[in-house]
């Protein structure tokens, strides 16, 4: 029997509960929207700010990439996205800062949310706890407190949710009823085929994992969201199936690592390359995308053209990201990984916080 299939091998190789925590994501979206609706966020309701910045790094800076694609062709502010220690220099009293960290202890999104606080930012922080709690309590900030004991990469759902509706709330942008029910019900729909007792044979995210097996996974979206995406199924990949994986975005990649196929066809020959495809394609994005496969086919093992679900910007982010998110903690546990520790990143932490 494949692994994937067998529940107790599942068990053994699985010690964090990765894939629990992913089958429960719908009910991490739903106590979430309760987490958002409870949160106190009086102290900034009512202002104009002249901007956003949304900052975070790894699993939680993904909040803020999520954030920005789905709003930034509805505001008439701009939207900054800040991973590292610096906060660029437009950033100033005026602007709301959204301060995202799942430990509450990445120093990187520390460092940035003392100089928002030092130049008078209204400042808005979720995190499970950790220092960035201790900062919000001190200065008086806002905080969306969120549950502790996932990895930050697995409570993307409470990383996201409650400070995009919360912009809503904040009358920053307008969130339709119907595309956040579109998103839960499609979500609720994907766990059910996702979850481990559904055979191979019937589940799309076993599906993806053994198409991926032992080659090398390429990832390319469409500029804004499914860009982002990308990017998160990359991440995903790195950190779940703890496999190397690139990604890029149409039509960026046309100016330059569409021609970056020519050279080491046997190392390429174990790609593969999987494509995040919407209907709604415009003509010109569609062809750079069709003429881009027929030039690169040759050059890969396989080419995987998977299927945007959903209506709304929201579903078609959220389901595409889940069905990555879950072929990553497969793909995993296909060769014989736990998908939980990240202990590279913890290593790296734990030499930095020697510095202090
Ligand atoms: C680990 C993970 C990482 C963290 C990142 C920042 O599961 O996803 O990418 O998200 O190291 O840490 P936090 O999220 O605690 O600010």
């Amino acid at each position: 029997m494949n692994v994937l299939d067998n529940l107790d091998r599942i068990k053994e190789i699985d010690k964090n509960g990765m894939l629990e925590v992913e089958e429960n994501f719908y009910l991490q979206l739903l106590d979430a929207r309760e987490i958002a609706g409870r949160a106190d966020l009086e102290k900034i309701k009512g202002k104009n700010f002249s901007g956003i910045a949304l900052l975070g790094m790894g699993g939680s800076g993904f909040a803020g990439d999520i954030i920005k694609a789905l709003i930034k062709d509805d505001i008439n502010i701009p939207v900054e996205i800040v991973k590292g220690y610096n906060l660029p220099s437009f950033i100033k009293n005026g602007w709301l800062v959204v301060s995202i960290s799942y430990s509450g202890n990445t120093e990187e999104t520390i460092s940035a949310t003392d100089k928002a606080l030092e130049r008078g930012c209204e400042v808005l922080i979720v995190c499970s706890g950790g220092k960035l709690e201790n900062i919000a309590r001190s200065n008086n900030k806002t905080i969306i407190k969120i549950p502790a004991g996932v990895q930050p990469r697995g409570a993307i759902g409470y990383l996201f949710f409650p400070a995009y509706l919360a912009l809503d709330y904040l009358n920053i942008i307008n969130i339709h009823s119907r595309d956040i029910e579109e998103a839960l019900d499609l979500i609720k729909e994907k766990a059910s085929l996702y979850k481990r007792e559904i055979g191979i044979d019937k589940n799309p995210a076993k599906k993806l994992a053994l198409k991926i097996s032992s080659y090398l996974p390429i990832i390319y979206g469409t500029e804004g969201l499914l860009a982002a995406v990308a990017y998160r199924l990359k991440c995903e990949f790195n950190e779940n199936s703890k496999t190397p994986c690139w990604w890029n975005e149409f039509p960026e990649l046309n100016h330059n690592e569409t021609v970056g196929w020519e050279r080491l066809k046997e190392t390429t020959g174990k790609f593969i390359l999987l494509v995040l495809r919407e209907k709604e394609e415009g003509i010109r994005i569609k062809t750079r995308i069709e003429v881009t496969l027929n030039l690169i086919k040759e050059n890969v093992c396989e080419i995987v053209e998977v299927p945007v679900e959903g209506k709304s910007k929201l579903a078609k982010a959220l389901s595409t990201m889940y069905l990555g998110d879950v072929a990553s903690v497969y793909l995993a546990l296909l060769s014989g990984i736990d998908p939980g520790p990240v202990e590279k990143i913890e290593s790296l932490k734990a030499e930095l916080a020697k510095l202090n």
